[in-house]
């Protein structure tokens, strides 16, 4: 990348359809519609990855992947399938390979799909992210499963959640697009369900470090991703976004 001009970058980053927000230098924040700086501040990470191996699963752009290697973890590898192998129209993996080319990134990668995770596929990591994800599972506890198997020690979980007025574990289940106007949307756990899913696939500490947010909170999201998006008002209300961190 050292022969690219700034205005060259520029030129490049406004052909890709980006989903976070990275710096790469010379004043150019890629165009993501997520807030990734906002999100990472959520996430409550250790200051320091020092010594580390990361594994972020569903790495997509790489936001977090790059923010393990800015915090000094020793091994990081991306990890991604749906968006990276294509299955959309509306993104795919050269955000990440631009962004790690600029910013001269020493993460790895692999497009392998959360269900095929495993010990002998991957090898087994200090710390694990698996943020924005979970809702995306047909078959969640069996992901978590998959998820628990490479983990050693430390889960970074980011996860939109549902049925927030049940005290007790559950789950919805979402057909098509109901939720998000997204069709990759299959599952809305509550707080309770994550964190006794997490216990059952051998999590021994788990701790929500980011919960609800108040009720009007969630009528001014709905609103909002309405105008924006044309989301479903209701769906959007019902719902919000957990942070877990859990221990083996
Ligand atoms: C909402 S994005 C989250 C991206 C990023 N982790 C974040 O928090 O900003 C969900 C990501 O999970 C990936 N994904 C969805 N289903 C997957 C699967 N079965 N296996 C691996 N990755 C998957 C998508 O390709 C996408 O990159």
């Amino acid at each position: 990348m050292d022969n690219m001009t700034p205005e060259d970058l520029k030129a490049r980053v406004s052909e890709i359809k980006w989903h976070h927000s990275i710096d790469l230098g010379s004043g150019i924040v890629t165009p993501g519609q997520d807030n990734s700086p906002k999100k990472l501040q959520r996430l409550k990470l250790p200051a320091s990855f020092a010594g580390k191996s990361v594994l972020d699963i569903g790495a997509w752009d790489g936001f977090f992947s790059f923010e393990a290697e800015r915090r000094g973890a020793k091994r990081v590898l991306a990890t991604d399938s749906f968006v990276w192998r294509g299955g959309c129209d509306w993104a795919d993996k050269s955000g990440f390979d631009l962004s790690k080319a600029v910013l001269a990134s020493r993460v790895e990668e692999k497009e392998i799909d959360v269900l095929d995770l495993s010990p002998e596929n991957v090898g087994t990591f200090d710390v694990v992210f698996f943020l924005g994800v979970l809702y995306h599972m047909k078959h969640p506890l069996l992901a978590l499963e998959k998820v628990a198997s490479v983990a050693r020690d430390f889960l970074v979980l980011e996860t939109a959640v549902d049925m927030l007025d049940y005290k007790r574990p559950a789950m919805a289940f979402y057909r098509g697009d109901d939720v998000g106007r997204d069709f990759t949307n299959w599952c809305g756990p509550n707080p309770a369900a994550v964190i006794a899913m997490l216990k059952t696939v051998g999590f021994g500490k788990v701790e929500i470090v980011a919960g609800l947010r108040s009720p009007l909170f969630r009528l001014a999201k709905g609103a909002y991703y309405r105008r924006k998006w044309g989301h479903q008002f209701w769906s959007t209300v019902r719902t919000d976004r957990i942070v877990v961190h859990a221990w083996k």
